[in-house]
């Protein structure tokens, strides 16, 4: 029988909703790799627990970086293995849509499809990924007014206008969550001469970041590793240095929708003062930005209730009418 699927191939997760089923799978974007093979071993979290555990090859990679392929072997063989595990055979002859971040290059579109299409799909479709935030926020995405849509993952910051069936305005910036958690790092290897790995840092950003002035302060204990001699190190994390760390990106961010609006034709700009932006992404759920991204941009904001979901969401539900909406795909085949 054949399958349809819809793929959120992210920087720091994979979402897959398999059509008539729903979402079927929601990992990070990583594998535990034996080196001399390069064969899978294990994917998302359980990837994780298997290195160090099991055998000294098996390493973990994340092939995609910024939203892109950085490693095109690795994502091809990771697809294969989240098709086989969500049960879905070349046999089948799968059509695949994957949503892409809308300031991919062509040539990042192209690797996009391509490793889809040595994974197993039969034919790959691209969506970009704000329309498919849209589509899942169910806002009139064919009409003629405008919706602003801002996605913050992990590997990007988008702001997207959508109107008749096109992203009309796009400001995207090379910066996601993923940078705010090195720029902890780096704030506490010099601060306190600690090495963390990238897991300790994003904790700290989830439990004690915080970009509004007036949050409560929190301090955490943050275990890592002296850097000259590697030995075991404690150190204690607070808010304000934190908040410190990611000033500057969280900045940039919200320029980047600034100038957005800016920058998008009068008429709908207007709509998007009226309607407000809708905030989609993980990165969207960072303490205070929702605040501050309004007061940067003098627009009320609105968060999704599943800011994460909403993309996958969207691209689940073209699955049900991929001949009527070819127009969508072939916009983001560019
Ligand atoms: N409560 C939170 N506070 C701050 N950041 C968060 C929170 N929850 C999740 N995040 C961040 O959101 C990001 C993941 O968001 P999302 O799943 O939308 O990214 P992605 O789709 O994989 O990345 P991209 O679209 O950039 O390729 C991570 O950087 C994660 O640390
Ligand atoms: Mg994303």
């Amino acid at each position: 029988m054949a399958r349809d699927l819809a793929i959120d191939f992210g920087t720091s997760a994979t979402r897959v909703y398999l059509k008539g089923r729903g979402l079927v799978y929601d990992e990070p974007t990583v594998a535990a790799v034996d080196t001399r093979t390069r064969e899978v071993r294990a994917l998302g979290s359980e990837a994780y627990d298997m290195v160090g555990r099991t055998t000294h090859h098996v390493v973990i990679v994340k092939p995609l970086r910024q939203g892109a392929i950085t490693d095109f072997d690795m994502a091809e063989r990771m697809l294969r293995a989240i098709l086989a595990r969500v049960g879905v055979s070349r046999m089948s002859r799968p059509r695949v849509l994957l949503t892409v971040p809308a300031a991919a290059t062509s040539i990042e579109r192209r690797a996009l499809k391509q490793a889809a299409r040595r994974a197993g799909a039969s034919s790959a479709f691209l969506l970009d990924a704000p329309m498919a935030g849209a589509i899942g926020l169910g806002l009139p995405v064919h009409d003629p007014v405008g919706s602003v849509i801002v996605d913050v993952g992990a590997g990007t910051s988008e702001a997207g206008v959508i109107s008749l069936g096109g992203v009309v305005a796009l400001k995207a910036l090379r910066v996601g969550g993923r940078d705010l958690d090195r720029a902890i790092a780096d704030s506490l290897r010099h601060r306190f001469d600690v090495v963390i790995g990238d897991r300790v840092s994003e904790r700290i950003k989830i439990d004690v970041a915080s970009v509004d002035p007036e949050a409560q302060p929190l301090i955490a204990e943050v275990h890592g590793r002296l850097t000259g001699t590697g030995e075991p190190a404690v150190a204690e994390v607070t808010t304000s240095v934190v908040a410190a760390a990611i000033e500057d990106l969280v900045k940039s961010m919200i320029e980047g929708v600034a100038t957005c609006l800016s920058d998008s034709p009068p008429e709908f700009a207007q709509d998007a003062i009226f309607e407000g932006i809708h905030l989609i992404g993980g990165g969207g759920l960072l303490d205070g930005f929702v605040e501050r991204l309004a007061a940067g941009t003098s627009v009320p904001v609105h968060l999704a209730a599943n800011p994460v979901g909403v993309v996958i969401e969207g691209a689940g539900r073209c699955l049900d009418d991929i001949g009527r909406l070819a127009p969508l795909f072939q916009a983001a085949d560019r």
